[in-house]
């Protein structure tokens, strides 16, 4: 138990506070050097305030204590053979089916749409499909606020569509995984009605109702509190105003989601992604939020959710009576968790997870989404490092860059048209050779980047109108849409780019959200026909990690890992070595040497013995084997 008097270090071997001040290090951008000196290691936690005086209050240190204390667990060591698993094999495919394909010319993606590229993302290379929300929803986050778990959203197609897509899937010899969303519903979800319109019904208390707000903030901008007329109360959403946050606490609740789950399948679908899995339990009367972690993260209260007292709990209980009896896979959103309380989230002996995503990567520190800076890969190498050295053979990563929530990655490290190809090669070859499962977002395969928007209204996400209508109120327009623009998530949900031809071959009606003119020169169709694609590239590197089970369960060692722009790893097993060699720079690098062997993939086609060109980045194999 960590008291007042516990000392720097014994927070550090806290699995919550050894990430809580690996993301402070990060947040701020001190050097875990910093973390290490003796000095610092034996400050004792009450005397934290005075020394920072300006920046830390008082009731930070029993805040923090409240949250370290909610943790008595550590990890095991994670020494010891990897167990295999089919999703450590696989390479997945995010589809935003918004923007994927429409079928039906009504300018919205939809399933019959996805059916008809399932040969596409086989032949890609694909083992395994995740499917971002496909629910009846009002649509107000698009899909992330569910009206009705077991209907489908009328704009994507019907039931019937979907059981046979699950049948496509399944014959072309892929997997399927639903997003899961049920951290909240959509304020026209029926349990909700009824908690609203039925006061003494079994749903009273299916979410967070509380006589009076507390201070918490919603990630989509403003207080989390909604006032509800018709029971003069005040029900929680950490999302927008239409996604009510679900009562965990009632054991019904739990079992009505548990069986819910069972449906889909039993309709064959096999796994999860589980949405902000991470935020379902809540501290026991909602306390407020520390100013000082509210003022430094930009968001209030999240420290009483974002690692909840009875999350291990709750998810044990998921997995036993859900998703083991049906050996379903599951991967956590947890935004916020660091490596730490990763493992005690997926370690194979816990039987809570089997992945979650964690997203301390795609930010450099000291930068949030939403500033317009260009990304440090010397802070990926980094952050890459820490994780395989670190998680251990009991938990598996996970390897991505995009998604839906996110501007697409070649856009944020190097907009310059000029690195386009190579970077989006780079950027394959990371996440292909490190050790870990890949999740690869649609369009990430062509290399799209970000989308040329010009005015507010060509914006369709409701964070980025939020914000937006926040920020006016503090700055001018142009500033605020030049923030805005930054770090909006529409980047990555402009629809698919098959072809060139009009709707860039999306659909035939116009598309639910304003494209530029990128899909004339970047499409699948003549990234098809052009060997030294992106395209290309990827569905020979998936192809090569076929071949070469060492990046599946293989070691990996780094060397020079002090040496700035120049990222080298090895993965070794009984029957080979590779070497990866990789540039991470913009410019000319002089080699010191050449790795030994034969360069079986790389994004440049000719060897350079002097120079490691711009972005470059080889796969070697090594020995004679
Ligand atoms: C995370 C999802 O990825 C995001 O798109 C959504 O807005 C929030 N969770 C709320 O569901």
């Amino acid at each position: 138990m960590l008291t007042r008097k516990s000392r720097l270090k014994d927070v550090y071997a806290n699995p919550i506070g050894r990430d809580i001040l690996d993301r402070a290090a990060l947040q701020l951008n001190i050097s875990k050097k910093v973390i290490a000196n003796p000095f610092i290691r034996n400050l004792r936690l009450k005397t934290l305030p005075k020394l920072l005086k300006r920046r830390l209050s008082e009731g930070f240190v029993d805040t923090l204590l409240t949250l370290l204390n909610t943790e008595q667990d550590t990890a095991m060591s994670g020494d010891g053979k990897m167990q295999k698993a089919w999703w450590k094999e696989a390479v997945f495919y995010q589809i935003y089916p918004r923007s994927f394909k429409d079928s039906n010319g009504d300018g919205i993606g939809d399933l019959q749409g996805i059916i008809s590229k399932l040969d596409y993302i086989k032949e890609l290379g694909i083992d395994a499909i995740w499917l971002s929300p496909i629910y009846d929803s009002p649509n107000d986050d698009n899909g992330y606020d569910i009206r009705d778990y077991n209907k489908i959203m009328t704009e994507f197609g019907t039931m019937e569509d979907f059981e046979e897509l699950v049948i496509e899937v399944h014959k072309r010899d892929m997997k399927l995984i639903m997003d899961l969303v049920v951290n909240h519903t959509s304020d026209e979800h029926e349990w909700y009605q009824k908690a609203v319109k039925e006061p003494e019904s079994k749903y009273r208390d299916y979410y967070i109702f509380q006589d009076k707000p507390n201070n918490w903030t919603s990630f989509f901008s403003g207080s989390a509190w909604n006032y509800v007329e018709e029971r003069q109360q005040y029900a929680l959403h950490l999302f927008s105003k239409k996604q009510m946050d679900l009562n965990w606490e009632n054991e019904n609740l739990r079992q009505e989601i548990h069986e819910m789950v069972k449906t889909w399948l039993e309709k064959g679908v096999d796994g999860f992604r589980l949405d902000v899995i991470n935020y379902i339990s809540k501290r026991n009367g909602l306390p407020d939020g520390s100013e000082d972690i509210g003022r430094l993260m930009g968001y209030y209260g999240a420290e009483h959710y974002f690692y909840g007292p009875r999350l291990h709990e709750y998810l044990r209980e998921m997995n036993e009576k859900v998703f083991r009896p049906y050996n379903a896979f599951s991967v956590g959103e947890t935004p916020g968790t660091g490596l730490e309380m990763s493992k005690l989230l997926t370690a194979d002996y816990r039987y809570e997870l089997d992945m979650v995503f964690s997203f301390d990567h795609l930010e450099t520190p000291g930068h949030t989404r939403f500033d317009e800076y260009q990304y440090d890969l010397g802070y990926l190498k980094s952050y890459m490092i820490y994780w395989m050295e670190n998680y251990g053979n009991h938990c598996q990563p996970s390897l991505f860059y995009e998604n839906h929530d996110n501007p697409r990655m070649i856009s944020k490290i190097n907009a310059d048209p000029q690195y386009r190809i190579v970077l989006g090669k780079l950027l394959a070859v990371i996440q292909l050779t490190l050790r870990g499962t890949p999740f690869i977002y649609q369009g990430q395969e062509l290399g799209m980047v970000n989308q040329d928007f010009h005015t507010i209204e060509e914006l369709r996400d409701v964070e980025s109108l939020n914000l937006y209508n926040k920020l006016c109120k503090t700055m001018g327009k142009k500033e605020a849409f030049a923030k805005i623009l930054a770090g909006t998530r529409d980047h990555a949900r402009t629809p698919m780019q098959w072809n060139n031809q009009q709707y860039a071959g999306f659909s035939d009606g116009e598309p639910w959200i304003r494209m530029d003119e990128d899909y004339k020169y970047c499409n699948v169709e003549s990234q098809l026909q052009d060997e030294d694609s992106i395209l290309h590239f990827y569905q020979e590197l998936l192809a090569f990690r076929k071949e070469h089970s060492v990046i599946y369960y293989g070691e990996v060692c780094f060397t020079n890992k002090k040496e700035k722009d120049l990222f080298i790893y090895y993965r070794k097993d009984e029957t080979e070595t590779l070497c990866i060699e990789i540039n991470l720079g913009s410019y000319n690098k002089k080699r010191k040497k050449c790795p030994q062997g034969v360069r079986l993939l790389s994004n440049y086609a000719e060897l350079s013995p002097v120079f490691l060109r711009p972005y470059e980045a080889s796969i070697w194999k090594q020995g004679n084997k």
